[in-house]
């Protein structure tokens, strides 16, 4: 059984997915704490599963280094051992990402490296492009660009808004990221860095 930190800055239906499925005792893996930089929505979801929660927005600190140094001291007090980033939008510095490095994934909703940023869905609608899909990745210094772990295409259709797709990939996203997390706990992915 793995331990778990998760990072949202949303609705956190990844989150819910996840703590969903870690109710079933076959599941490898357990939330011990789910962290925000803002009052997301998403914290109702772990208050309901009895999970602890905390905010540390970027706003209270003079410099994005001391905000991330009190972020990963909150991640490490649970001492996780792996940190999940689920629709975390605020990018994290080196301070931060080094202190967790092989330990930390995100999932992104787009083919990497196809698609990068905060609106990948919107990006591949606007490129024409006839399928996009889910990335999960190791997080690196970069905005997603750390090494790939794990992909899933999701077809895009002729009449797709934004938000449709986005629901789409969600899908797609809830089964990727459970199952990857799957993977890391039963130590079978070749990148494995725990
Ligand atoms: C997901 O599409 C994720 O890939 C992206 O942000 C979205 C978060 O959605 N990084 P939710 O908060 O889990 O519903």
């Amino acid at each position: 059984m793995i331990s778990v930190v998760v990072l949202i800055s949303g609705s956190g239906s990844n989150l819910l997915s996840l703590l969903q499925k870690s109710e079933n005792p076959l599941y490898p893996a357990k939330i011990v704490a789910v962290g925000s930089d803002k009052n997301a929505p998403g914290l109702e979801h772990a208050e309901l599963y009895e999970v602890d929660t905390f905010v540390v927005s970027p706003e209270r600190f003079a410099t994005k280094e001391l905000w991330a140094a009190t972020l990963l001291a909150n991640v490490q007090h649970h001492q996780p051992d792996l940190v999940v980033l689920a629709g975390f939008m605020k990018v994290l510095p080196a301070n931060f990402v080094a202190a967790l490095k092989g330990k930390l994934i995100n999932i992104h909703p787009s083919l990497l490296p196809e698609f990068k940023g905060a609106h990948a869905v919107r990006d591949a609608l606007r490129a024409g492009a006839t399928k996009t899909g889910v990335t999960v990745h190791y997080v690196d210094e970069g905005v997603d660009t750390g090494e790939i772990i794990v992909q899933s295409e999701v077809a895009i259709e002729p009449n797709d808004t934004e938000a449709v797709l986005h629901e789409r990939i969600k899908k797609v996203e809830h089964e990727l990221l459970a199952s990857t997390i799957e993977q890391i706990a039963y130590k079978q992915l070749p990148a494995l860095k725990l």
